[in-house]
């Protein structure tokens, strides 16, 4: 356990929360370096099938990245500090499903993790922006490129160019989330959907999520075919034997893993 990542191992799932109640569980070096040790160790860890990120208390998942840790700092200095590898891509190209549960503030880097996330889901109080214009900074945690993948570039102009706030409807609306619940739901509702993607096979889950992120890079004719043999890959594996046979004898799989 870090002092400002703490963990919890359920069914399956691990649950990473940034612990900064006071500042608003703003991204510090800190977090991002003990983030990264948890996010290494869960990878091998064949207990654990998806992990949720979150943030300490009711205000705020992660209110940007930490902005005291800017005053000062010299462009080599800032370089060093966005060295790879980065927190941001380690969780968008992780091997196991990765689901941000949003508990208010979700700003700048905040956003932008979220953004790296597989799958969204808030509370209705919680609150999104890309406010680095209001600093003289841009996004630089995936933000330029990520947001409008995710809502399209006039949605993504319009956060990133105000810096203006938007609710968790319209997050929605907009496709930044997936899902809204109440503040007291949100927990419940996000094990549900995380324990449920937890207890498929690791192996297939590791395939799909490589097929859906590859959407993003590859055109739709190399895309499909990136697909297709990703499919045929499935065929040699135990786990799709074992799936096929149990949807025959109407029985629960159950996955090894291989
Ligand atoms: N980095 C460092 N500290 C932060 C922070 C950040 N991104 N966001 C909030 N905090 C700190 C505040 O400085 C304050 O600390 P203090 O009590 O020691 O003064 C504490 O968290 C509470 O924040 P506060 O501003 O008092 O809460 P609020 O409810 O009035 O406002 C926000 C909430 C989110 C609107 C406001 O904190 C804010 O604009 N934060 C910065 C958001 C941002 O620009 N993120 C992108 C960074 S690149």
């Amino acid at each position: 356990m870090g002092e400002v990542i703490l963990r919890e191992d359920l069914d399956r799932v691990a649950i990473l929360t940034i612990n900064r109640p006071d500042k608003l569980n703003a991204l510090s070096e800190q977090v991002r370096v003990e983030m990264m040790a948890e996010l290494e160790e869960i990878e091998s860890n064949d207990a654990i099938g998806a992990v949720v990120i979150t943030g300490a208390g009711e205000k705020s998942f992660i209110a940007g990245a930490d902005i005291g840790e800017f005053e000062g700092r010299q462009p080599f200095d800032q370089r060093e500090a966005m060295r790879s590898p980065r927190v941001f891509d380690v969780m968008a190209n992780y091997p196991k499903p990765v689901i941000a549960m949003i508990n208010g503030f979700c700003l700048g880097g905040g956003c932008e993790l979220a953004l790296s996330c597989d799958l969204r889901i808030a509370s209705d109080n919680a609150r999104f922006g890309q406010p680095e214009i209001k600093l003289g900074l841009i996004p630089g945690g995936g933000g330029t490129q990520r947001l409008p993948r995710q809502v399209g570039i006039g949605h993504a102009m319009r956060l990133i160019l105000s810096g203006d706030m938007i609710g968790a409807a319209e997050a929605r609306e907009i496709g930044l989330i997936e899902m809204v619940t109440t503040p007291e739901e949100l927990r419940e509702k996000t094990l549900e959907i995380a324990g449920k993607i937890a207890a498929m096979s690791p192996l297939t889950l590791k395939i799909a999520k490589e097929a859906v992120r590859a959407s993003q890079r590859l055109s739709i004719e190399d895309g499909l075919v990136y697909e297709r043999d990703l499919f045929c890959l499935a065929f040699s594996t135990e786990d799709k034997k074992e799936g096929v046979q149990a949807f025959l004898e109407k029985r629960k799989a159950e996955w090894k893993g291989k």
